[in-house]
């Protein structure tokens, strides 16, 4: 697998029951997250990876490495008129996926891409699996246009490849990274919790799911995209009401904010505005998703905050 070390590709390495194989750019045993084996691969080389998938034993191949900075990705975007830039979310989100599909399909071998609801626009959200990838760069974030991209360049590499969508991953006990519910957390207990969208339309994803739902697919083998969020959707002001509720941190007044009058600000990052994901695939083969209240309640029994 690639993207053994992210903050929701951990979760799968560590708990799907399977032996992994990690590759990449960092050995995720040097952050306490034990694998089978490792093998320094440069993610942005497209012949290199190709050269490795082809040659390794396993029969399936899952990749979670993305560069997912949006804010950080978003300076990469090429300027209009402008020959398409080179950059690393170029190579990392979109190159590197189609140069893994195409080695697991000469190979005979089955390959999940993770992606996410930013190949969406955000104008009609939540989306179901069926509703075409917004075609048009300049409606979503540059990190949204290069994940789209790989997720097409996949689908015309290895048609018989399968594509996991999720949207907003939280989870417990992973300090690197904190995600949409421990940030909220962490910068409450920091006195810099800032107002939340109330606009905002979303489907976090609670990160074992998404591990339940690699599983699946890669045993079944199933090709096309799927999508695993919560099956109701909320905004982040919701979201947060309920989180802090859990945390007893009762009288905290949370902000309201907007994120409609946010994305009118000049230099505004792009982002779904009524996104999420409707999930009905994976609960047709039989797995049944968190919804993101549920998931609140396990996150703070699990991080001892109840
Ligand atoms: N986080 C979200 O909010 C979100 C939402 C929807 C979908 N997703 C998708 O879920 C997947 C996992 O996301 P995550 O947030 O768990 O990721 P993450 O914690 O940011 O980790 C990203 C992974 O990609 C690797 N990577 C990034 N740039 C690289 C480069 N230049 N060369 C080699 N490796 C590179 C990293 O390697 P190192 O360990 O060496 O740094 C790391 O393993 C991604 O496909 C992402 O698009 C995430």
């Amino acid at each position: 697998m690639f993207g053994a070390a992210s903050m929701v590709g951990s979760h799968y390495a560590m708990r799907s029951g399977k032996t992994i194989h990690a590759a990449g750019r960092t050995d995720p045993s040097s952050r306490g997250i034990s694998v089978e084996g490792f093998s320094s691969v440069q993610v942005g080389a497209p012949a290199e990876i190709e050269n490795f998938v082809r040659n390794r034993p396993e029969p399936v191949v899952v990749n979670f490495a993305a560069r997912t900075d949006v804010d950080g990705v978003e300076r990469e975007r090429a300027s209009p008129g402008e020959p398409l830039a080179d950059g690393e979310a170029w190579r990392i989100n979109a190159l590197a996926p189609e140069a893994l599909a195409r080695a697991a399909r000469l190979s005979g071998k089955y390959f999940l891409q993770i992606s996410t609801d930013f190949v969406f626009d955000g104008s009609a959200g939540p989306y179901d699996e069926s509703v075409p990838r917004s075609s048009l760069s300049s409606r979503l974030s540059w990190y949204g246009w290069t994940k789209s991209e790989g997720e097409r360049r996949v689908e015309e590499q290895a048609p018989r490849a399968g594509i996991l969508r999720i949207a907003y991953p939280y989870r417990s006990s992973f300090p690197p990274k904190l995600d949409f519910a421990r940030g909220m957390v962490a910068r409450q207990r920091a006195g810099t919790l800032p107002s939340l969208y109330a606009d905002q339309l979303l489907t976090p994803t609670w990160v074992p799911d998404v591990t339940k739902a690699v599983n699946l697919l890669t045993e079944a083998q199933q090709a096309g995209i799927f999508h695993a969020a919560s099956p109701d959707p909320t905004t982040p002001y919701d979201f947060a009401e309920h989180l802090f509720h859990r945390l007893r941190a009762e009288g905290l007044r949370l902000e309201r904010g907007s994120l409609a009058s946010a994305l009118e600000r000049p230099g505004a990052t792009p982002r779904p505005l009524k996104g999420g994901l409707r999930s009905h695939r994976l609960p047709q083969l039989g797995l049944g998703l968190t919804g993101w209240r549920e998931g609140v309640d396990l996150l703070a029994t699990e991080e001892g905050w109840m």
